[in-house]
């Protein structure tokens, strides 16, 4: 980690890097120990993802997701960042409702759980005009286009968006609209990398990848999937630096055996008590 990186990431820091062409890293977190970790490893942004619900809660998608789970895990991920900046992701039904829904449950994220910025998916009239409302509230905004998760049962797949010119030009318009509307960073989720291009040559605000390709300003993970600590399906935009799984499943069964082979825990594992083995020492068989 270089010397600078223990300062606080402010929103004017991922503006400059994009202006100096330096790589904006980000990472989603949902807890005290992981945040702690991606943290300290100097990622730039953490997203604590309404991903968490398949990830962490075992959900199907992630719209059975509620604030008050956004909200709880928000609280460890900020508890354990220290230089990082924390963005909540506003779970379905958090914003659709109403405006005044959706200020309040930014607020929450803010007030509540610590977090510096919220995340909102796509870029519909009313959801520019909430990015509006946030941005009048002080709460900072990240866009997010190209596959939004939480349209699932209307898209009706998570495959890879903007692959025709009619589709790439409403995400490049929607991209505008939401710099326009102030934004202060913008996810672009599988969709061609031509395309992550175009978008991230065209404004002004930092474009943040994830399945978009390397021409965006920065990158974005999920934990897990780049932990390999989870078993599903993983897209092909993943890469796996390593495999937590099978070292878990390794050492959780060293344990199963050793606890089953009554080699652990040994002598050195235990406390002693000079008094109860004087006081017990005719009840207590070998
Ligand atoms: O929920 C999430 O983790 C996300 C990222 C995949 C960008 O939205």
């Amino acid at each position: 980690m270089s010397e600078q990186s223990t300062q606080r990431v402010i929103i004017s820091d991922l503006v400059k890097k994009k202006e100096n062409k330096e790589h904006i890293i980000a990472l989603t977190a949902y807890d005290f120990p992981s945040a702690k970790i991606v943290d300290r490893a100097g990622v730039d942004i953490i997203l604590v993802g309404d991903s968490l619900g398949m990830v962490v809660l075992g959900y199907e998608d992630t719209i059975p997701v509620s604030m008050d789970e956004m909200i709880h895990h928000t609280k460890a991920v900020t508890r354990g960042t220290k230089r990082a900046l924390v963005v909540g992701d506003m779970p379905y039904m958090s914003f659709q409702v109403s405006k005044r829904d959706a200020i309040k449950n930014a607020f929450r994220f803010i007030k509540e759980a610590g977090a510096r910025a919220v995340k909102i998916e796509g870029a519909s009239p009313y959801r520019l005009e909430i990015i509006h409302a946030l941005m009048e509230a002080d709460i900072p905004v990240m866009g997010h286009v190209g596959l939004t998760p939480q349209s699932i049962n209307r898209i009706g797949s998570f495959k890879v968006r903007g692959k025709d010119k009619k589709e790439a030009d409403v995400i490049i318009t929607q991209a505008e609209k939401l710099e326009d509307a102030g934004v202060f960073s913008i996810i672009l989720e599988c969709i061609p990398l031509e395309l992550a291009r175009v978008i991230t040559q065209r404004i002004s605000v930092p474009t943040i990848g994830i399945g978009a390709g390397p021409f965006c300003d920065g990158q974005i993970l999920v934990f897990h999937d780049l932990l390999g600590y989870s078993n599903g399906y993983l897209p092909k935009y993943v890469k796996k630096y390593v495999n937590v799984n099978d070292i878990l499943i390794k050492a959780i069964g060293d344990y199963v055996n050793e606890v089953s082979h009554k080699k652990f825990p040994l002598d050195k594992h235990s406390y002693h008590s000079k008094t109860i083995k004087k006081a017990f020492k005719h009840s207590m068989k070998s």
